[in-house]
């Protein structure tokens, strides 16, 4: 007979990207920041990752003074060779980045070589405060004035803001000057509201939507992480290759120039 309860058939990426997955924004690791509080909980992760297919993935910690003390990078760089070296050739590959705050530091900092760059290139994961006007009416300007220096910022959860959720436009003017902007998956299904479902979905179908990243503090959301990914295979698997696949990989390698954006 046939289990009445028996689950949908899990959706496998490995399917559809053949490279695997990549994720270029993620709080695996512990006691860092707001992510797992101990050893196991980023093992619990990386198994995940691993079981969706996932080739590499990054550890953003946040990087903001008023929340998380900061840490050094050699301190990030230390524990992903502590649990690479356990796992040995068991994916996925870990990559140091972070997720960083911007504040009225931001340039002084980047210039002074503190912050932590997202993979092998001169990218930066960048989010911003959740409150009306907190990215700046001249981040654009920057963004523009980095590119110039071959500096490529990454908005972090784009659909998450309130200043692009209001006025697409300034997404699109980010992009022109060189931003790419990420999305977190839950979004998609509703796992930061109703704002940001509504948003991600509007980038997506404009193709202004340059990747997406599982943005785990743990493991315990991995069944929505895959059920976002089945969401996004159903929309259209061609843009899940390129969003899931194609750009993280290309970012992390410090290939941040060469991805596949829809103008
Ligand atoms: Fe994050």
């Amino acid at each position: 007979m046939i289990w009445p309860f028996a689950k949908k058939k899990r959706f496998n990426p490995r399917d559809i990207a053949p490279d695997g997955l990549f994720d270029a924004h993620s709080h695996l690791l512990w006691g860092l920041d707001d992510g797992p509080s101990d050893r196991a909980g980023t093992i619990e992760i990386l198994d995940g990752l691993h079981a969706l297919g996932y080739a590499q993935v990054a550890a953003t910690p946040h990087r903001n003074p008023r929340m998380f003390p900061l840490h050094e990078l050699r301190k990030i760089e230390t524990a992903i060779e502590d649990v690479a070296g356990e796992r040995g050739d068991l994916g996925p590959e870990i990559v140091a980045g972070g997720e960083i705050m911007f504040d009225d530091s931001f340039i002084d900092d980047l210039e002074n070589g503190s912050l932590p760059r997202l993979g092998a290139g001169s990218t930066y994961l960048v989010e911003f405060g959740a409150h009306p006007g907190a990215i700046p009416n001249a981040f654009e300007e920057t963004v523009f004035l980095l590119q110039a220096r071959d500096i490529a910022i990454v908005i972090a959860h784009g659909e998450r803001h309130y200043d692009l959720q209001q006025d697409q436009r300034r997404v699109d003017l980010l992009r022109k000057g060189g931003a790419i902007i990420q999305i977190d998956l839950m979004s998609l299904i509703g796992g930061y509201g109703r704002e940001a479902m509504k948003t991600a979905w509007l980038l997506l179908e404009n193709g202004s939507a340059d990747l997406v990243s599982t943005d785990l503090h743990s493991a315990a959301h991995m069944d929505k992480i895959a059920e976002s990914l089945g969401e996004l295979a159903e929309w259209d698997e061609a843009e899940l290759v390129r969003l899931a696949s194609t750009n993280p990989r290309l970012i992390l390698a410090g290939d941040q120039w060469e991805i596949e954006r829809h103008e």
